[in-house]
Parts: C-alpha cells; sequence; structure tokens
C-alpha cells in the first residue's frame, strides 16, 4: 500500500438495529484506530441476504448503519466507509475462494449451524459459503487487523486457512490477517439475563438497548434491569447483572469498573440503575442528533459511500487482478 500504516478491516450486517454492545464493543473502538491505521469499514449487504430480507427494510437499514456509523465518530476524511455491494469484486474474488474451499471446512463453522436451526426453512448455499464472502472482504484488501467480536474468531481463522493455501499453491498473494480482540470489560450484556450477550433478537426486548432507543425507553429498560442478591455494588462472578451494569457505566463514562465502584460505595441498587440509564442516555444524545442530522441530508451521506466505493473499488481491484492472473485467466 501506499503508505506504512497498517490496515484494518470490518463489517455489519444491515440486517437489524445496532445496540448498545455494537456501540460499546464495537463502533466506537473503531473510531479510536482511525488515527493509527488505514480503516475500511464495510456495511455487509450481501451477507445480510443469506437470510430473507425485506428489500424495502434492507434498503433503508442499510442506509441507517451507514449513517450510524459515521453519528458515532468515523470519520470519511479518515477512513474508507463503504456497501459491500458497490465493489463487485468482494462477489468475484468469493467464487475463486470457494473453489478453494473444502465442503467440510464450512460444515464445521458454528454460526452455520447455529443459522441453519434458526432458518430451517431457508438453509441456502449462500449460507453455506458466508464465510468465504467475509474471507474475500478481509483478504482483497491485503488487511493486517480485524476487529471482531469473539463470535467470528473462527471465520477468520477459516480465511487465514484459506489465504495460506492460496499461498502456498500459486505464490504470495495475501496478506495473513490477524484478528483484533479489543480489551476486557467489552463484552455488554442482556439487562435482563446478564449471563447472555447482548443481542437484538434478545427474546425480552427490555434486554437489549437499541443504539437509536430515545431517553425515556433507555431510562426504563436501565431501571428494571435485573440485577443480583445482595445489595452491594461491585464487579464479581457471581453478582454478572452489576458487573455488567458497571462495565456499561465505565465505558460510557472513560472510567476505569474501579472507579465506578467506588462512586456507588453505599449506594442503592435503585440509584445505581438510574444513574447507568442517565449516564447511557446521555452519551447516546449526541450520537442520535448527528444521526437525525443526516437522515436529512440525503446527497451528503450518498457522497460518503460513493467517495468509499471508488476508494475501496480501486484497492480490490489491484489484488483480483493479481489473483485472476495466478488462477490462471486471460487478462482483458
Ligand atoms: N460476519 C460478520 C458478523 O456477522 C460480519 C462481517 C462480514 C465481517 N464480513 C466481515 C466482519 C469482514 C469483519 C470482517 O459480525
Amino acid at each position: 500500500m501506499e503508505n506504512a500504516k497498517k490496515r484494518i478491516f470490518s463489517g455489519v450486517q444491515p440486517s437489524g438495529d445496532l445496540t448498545l454492545g455494537n456501540y460499546i464493543g464495537a463502533i466506537s473502538n473503531w473510531t479510536k484506530l482511525q488515527d493509527d491505521y488505514e480503516c475500511l469499514y464495510c456495511i455487509v449487504d450481501q451477507h445480510a441476504i443469506t437470510v430473507r430480507q425485506d428489500p424495502a427494510d434492507l434498503r433503508r437499514r442499510t442506509l441507517e448503519l451507514l449513517m450510524q456509523y459515521l453519528a458515532c465518530g468515523i470519520d470519511p476524511e479518515k477512513s474508507c466507509v463503504f456497501i459491500q455491494s458497490h465493489v463487485s469484486a468482494h462477489a468475484e474474488l468469493a467464487w475463486i475462494l470457494n473453489c478453494n474451499t473444502q465442503m467440510g471446512e464450512l460444515s464445521r463453522m458454528t454460526q452455520f449451524k447455529d443459522k441453519s436451526k434458526s432458518h430451517a426453512d431457508n438453509i441456502n448455499a449462500g449460507l453455506f459459503t458466508y464465510p468465504v464472502l467475509m474471507a474475500s472482504d478481509i483478504l482483497l484488501y491485503q488487511t493486517d487487523l480485524v476487529p471482531v467480536g469473539h463470535d467470528q474468531l473462527q471465520h477468520i481463522e477459516l480465511a487465514r486457512d484459506i489465504a495460506t493455501r492460496f499461498n502456498h499453491y500459486y505464490s504470495d498473494t495475501f496478506k495473513i490477517p490477524e484478528p483484533y480482540i479489543p480489551k476486557v470489560g467489552q463484552r455488554i450484556m442482556s439487562l435482563q439475563t446478564p449471563e447472555n450477550k447482548m443481542s437484538k433478537s434478545d427474546p425480552n426486548p427490555n434486554g437489549c438497548i437499541k443504539l437509536l432507543d430515545d431517553t425515556d425507553t433507555i431510562i426504563r429498560k436501565f431501571k428494571r434491569a435485573v440485577t443480583d442478591s445482595g445489595s452491594e455494588i461491585v464487579a464479581s462472578p457471581d453478582k454478572p447483572g452489576i458487573t455488567n451494569l458497571l462495565s456499561i457505566y465505565s465505558a460510557v463514562t472513560n472510567q476505569t469498573v474501579e472507579e465506578a465502584e467506588k462512586e456507588f460505595a453505599g449506594k442503592g441498587y435503585g440509584d445505581f440503575k438510574l444513574a447507568v440509564g442517565e449516564a447511557v442516555a446521555s452519551a447516546l444524545d449526541p450520537v442520535h442528533k448527528e444521526f437525525e442530522r443526516l437522515k436529512a441530508d440525503k446527497a451528503y451521506v450518498e457522497s460518503v459511500y460513493k467517495k468509499g466505493a471508488e476508494l475501496a473499488g480501486y484497492l480490490a481491484s489491484k489484488t483480483l487482478r493479481k489473483v485472476y492472473k495466478k488462477v490462471g485467466f486471460i487478462a482483458k
């Protein structure tokens, strides 16, 4: 690449609403990487259609996700923000990598096994080869680091295996990417069942804070958050509810869990839950305002994804050209 900064690639599917967990665990970390790395942040709409999507919803969610990236502080002057389907090289490389990936490797993917259960009426070939498209996303950009949650580590491992095998068979072509796992304490759990990760598909809507929930909803959900027995506000393995609230509070107020524990020493659970709700609401307030502003500025949003697609397309075409040559395709 043109400069010495390491390259980062990550993506989110436009298949549901972003949660406070996505914000604390992913997007707000992404914003901090923008000065030190060359970052590409993608909206992976092609991955989203591996499960049925209503076309109008998909269109709306894609643009809303892009606006949420920007509202959270991803700066298109620093990072390349783009929509996967705008860069045809992703699908083109995926075909070639499909021919270099074994059925057995894909059958072992836990996300495939889980999704085949939850979408038993639509176990399509795209769901099966999903990890190959993800490997293409990453490998096209000669990515150094991929910030992801633990649930995606198996996919990164597969991308590394595919790249290593390709490099051995056809000679050095792809950089071997590494996962980039954010620091501890950033796994945000459900407010209702704190043993489980906060998820947009939580059966109890009070378990999950959405990034775009309004202030009243946020405070109401925190007031109803489950706590643990006892009355002390300390983080410990036998207090999953309080521990989760402390990590959320410390993340949105930029302090350590120890500092938060000190602040609430001697206070009751009720006051604490209200304080966490208020802190989250005030951290998200500027995000909401910026989101509303962007929603009213379609031309700007369009200019961001067009510029992103142009840069990503240029970078991707360099790798794809190399790959085509190596596998024996005739240059046009
Ligand atoms: N599979 C990822 C998820 O569900 C999304 C994704 C697609 C991704 N392509 C990627 C993440 C490339 C990182 C890099 O979260």
